[in-house]
């Protein structure tokens, strides 16, 4: 039994679809959130930006006394999630090795397309994944960096934002796919979008809830499980609190508490 609560960190409002989907999974668990609003999007900074932050963000859950950290951000998980697994004495997981397995569990081609951020593309971490578990995937990656912005401007239910995700994903010419990962945390939120652009035939998968399923494994395995009602949930974030509550609650259905938190 471990009442401590469970720290998710991300650029923004994504890993919020993280949070989501511990609600659904482990609804007695508590969430201790960070959302680094001054700075994101992280998606086209160097990657030793990204693990500075990654870091910092880190540091910050530890300092809540959480019992594991959810690193709830595709771009940070492919920069740091090494560097922090050896930081701290906790258990850290990140969403890519769980996206890439759960995406070849549900392809029955093996034809698998990846969406993410300008960095998660650039660096190849999904291709490379998916391919040392079965180098015969067939794998066509994009960027769609655009999407996070839509995401955080809260438009993601805007009329337009159809439109502008169907042009974007025309690229991925999605009738020769079965499955797509959405490989980063801040997707889920247009999923209705992403899923009416590419067809009901391709199978969205969201690396942030297979993460989540992965942590209910280990939490089994450690008899980690919180035994008894703990405090509420806090959500913090480096800035734009009014606009980062108004995205929670509405994802979340819930008032969540909404901190500002200073990390640098
Ligand atoms: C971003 O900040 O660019 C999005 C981060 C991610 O989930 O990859």
């Amino acid at each position: 039994m471990d009442n401590r609560p469970i720290g998710f960190m991300d650029s923004g409002v994504g890993g919020l679809t993280a949070v989501k989907s511990l609600h659904q999974l482990l609804p007695d668990e508590k969430a201790i959130y960070i959302g680094d609003e001054a700075r994101v999007p992280y998606g086209p900074r160097p990657t030793t930006e990204v693990v500075d932050f990654a870091i910092q963000m880190g540091d910050f859950l530890v300092s809540k006394n959480v019992k594991a950290i959810v690193i709830a951000c595709n771009t940070a998980t492919g920069a740091s999630l090494p560097t922090l697994q050896a930081r701290y004495n906790i258990p850290v997981i990140g969403v890519i090795q769980p996206g890439a397995e759960a995406a070849l569990r549900t392809s029955n081609s093996k034809r698998i397309g990846v969406i993410a951020t300008d960095g998660t593309i650039k660096s190849k971490i999904y291709s490379e994944t998916i391919h040392k578990l079965d180098q015969n995937a067939f794998v066509k990656e994009l960027a769609c960096q655009d999407f996070v912005r839509i995401v955080e401007a809260n438009q993601s239910k805007a009329p337009e934002t159809e439109s502008i995700v169907k042009k974007q994903l025309k690229q991925l010419e999605p009738d020769n796919l079965d499955t797509l990962i959405l490989g980063c945390t801040h997707f889920p939120h247009l999923r209705s979008a992403i899923q009416t652009a590419v067809g009901e035939q391709v199978q969205l998968v969201d690396p942030g809830l297979q993460a989540v399923s992965d942590l209910k494994e280990q939490l089994q395995k450690t008899d980690g499980f919180v035994g008894q009602t703990v405090e509420s949930e806090e959500y913090y974030t480096t800035a734009n609190l009014e606009e980062f509550k108004t995205i929670a609650d509405d994802l979340l259905g819930m008032n969540t508490n909404v901190q500002l938190a200073k990390i640098d």
